[in-house]
């Protein structure tokens, strides 16, 4: 009786005992890439999504396979064979071929080579393609290495809430929460509730019971920057750690980095040549020396004495008033991260005024223990700090920004067995476009959310 196998299954078996395959009856159920043939015989490139490659079916004419479209979905029976000479191991030799789902002529995809941007518009259709099935693939086995990572170091794994009462950040870009949108006051919890921002402060008192904790999962922020990097919905993984410091913090993001891209390199090769010839050339050597070298640091203050050399010596960025307090734009990472030093760049300590309110004060006064992690291409792709745990400064903080009253929970953590410790936030996205090559968020994630973007 024949088997019923997926193609993983066929290049599993191939790999195990390659002589075995030859003449094994087989079932491989499928969606055809292309159908073409010379007259005489008849190829079907079939893939089952189940690995990144697909399986060469070859039919005899006449028995109407070759009006078989793409993307039909179909049963194959056939004998397998070796093909020792060929660019693929093995195929299959059609023995019968059932139609389970036909196509109808207005199927969208028929070009082989489509842009990102016709099919960002079919997001229901695109994980079909082969950068797609790339893609999804590795963020699928990012998400499992993230979880390998810290289970396997002892971090407890904290499922923050979703919906809050707190903007995390302080920057005021939240999503309410309303069932009843007259009054957001008297609604549902009988306070304002909003979508979260980031995991932080909840996880922060998790890290003062189990000292190693992490929190993974969507994030929103109504932030309407259309640029390439920002989503309204992203992911994000946000590790504290306690009895620790900025530099325990750098020293954690650094080793968790370089372990995800050798891990991804290795657990989806495939995946990765594809973007290493297709996508970004030379990307997977970039990578492997990313992963080889050590992570540079530079101050803030340090990095405004650099741009504002640039401007000086004629360097054209979009926003060119340098000073000392300024924002960095990604412009100005990318100069930092590309042309000053070549690779991943923390820049660190700096001005208290453009940082979130629980990072903590450095002596100075005037900087905080920030770590912010730039990388060639994009920019910043991770924000972390030590937090603030002398209680009196916090809730000076707190209370200048109008935060403290409903967040007087997070303030007695520093009360009540407080420790100095820290923590960071990577994008999730940000990070899948930075070891993939894909230049646009919208490409990384499933169905995208940004301003004026609901279709799915
Ligand atoms: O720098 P952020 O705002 O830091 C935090 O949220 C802290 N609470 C993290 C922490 O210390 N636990 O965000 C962290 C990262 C950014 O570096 C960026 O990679 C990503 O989240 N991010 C976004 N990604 C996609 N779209 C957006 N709109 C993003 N905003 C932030
Ligand atoms: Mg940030």
């Amino acid at each position: 009786m024949s088997k019923k196998l997926t193609v993983r299954d066929l290049y599993e078996l191939y790999a195990e005992c390659p002589d075995e395959l030859t003449k094994e009856e087989c079932i491989v159920d499928g969606w055809i890439r292309t159908n073409r043939d010379n007259g005489k015989i008849g190829f079907i490139e079939l893939h089952d999504g189940t690995v990144f490659k697909g399986v060469q079916i070859v039919y005899t004419e006449g028995t109407g396979y070759e009006r078989l479209k793409t993307a039909a979905a179909i049963e194959v029976t056939g004998e397998l064979r070796l093909t020792p000479e060929a660019k693929q191991p093995f195929e299959i030799h059609a023995s019968k071929i059932d139609l389970i789902g036909d196509v109808d002529e207005d199927y969208p995809l028929q070009k082989k080579r489509a842009s990102f941007e016709f099919l960002r518009d079919l997001a229901y259709l695109r994980p079909r393609a082969n950068t797609f099935q790339a893609l999804y693939r590795v963020r699928s086995v990012l998400a499992m290495n993230i979880h390998r990572y810290f289970q396997d170091r002892g971090f407890v794994y904290v499922h923050t809430p979703e919906i809050t009462a707190n903007d995390a950040e302080g920057a005021g870009q939240v999503f309410s929460v309303v069932t009843d949108a007259k009054d957001p006051y008297k609604d549902f919890f009988g306070r304002k509730a909003s979508l979260t921002v980031s995991g932080q402060l909840h996880v922060e008192a998790f890290a003062l019971a189990f000292k190693d904790v992490y929190t993974f999962g969507p994030t929103f922020r109504a932030e309407k920057s259309n640029t390439p990097r920002h989503a309204s919905e992203f992911w994000m993984i946000e590790p504290e750690i306690a009895f620790a410091h900025l530099s325990d913090d750098m020293d954690l993001i650094e080793d968790f980095l370089k372990y995800l891209i050798k891990e991804t390199i290795a657990r989806c090769p495939d995946e990765m040549a594809f973007f290493d010839k297709f996508i970004q050339p030379g990307l997977v050597a970039k990578l492997k020396h990313v992963e080889e070298t050590p992570f540079q640091k530079m101050t803030y203050t340090e990095a405004i004495s650099y741009l504002e050399k640039a401007v000086k010596e004629g360097h054209k960025f979009e926003y060119s008033d340098i000073k000392w307090g300024m924002d960095l734009q990604s412009e100005h990472e990318r100069y930092l991260t590309e042309k000053i030093v070549g690779g991943p760049l923390f820049l660190i300590d700096y001005p208290k005024e453009i940082k979130a309110f629980y990072m903590k004060e450095n002596d100075d006064g005037k900087t905080v223990a920030a770590c912010d992690l730039l990388v060639p291409g994009e920019g910043e792709i991770v924000g972390g700090s030590e937090r603030e745990v002398r209680p009196e400064i916090l809730r000076a903080k707190m209370e200048k920004l109008g935060n403290f009253e409903g967040l007087e929970w997070y303030y007695n953590l520093r009360r009540f067995g407080g420790c100095p410790h820290a923590g960071f936030g990577l994008g999730f996205d940000r990070f899948l476009m930075y070891i993939t090559g894909i230049t646009n968020i919208r490409d990384t994630e499933p169905y995208p959310r940004t301003a004026n973007a609901l279709k799915y």
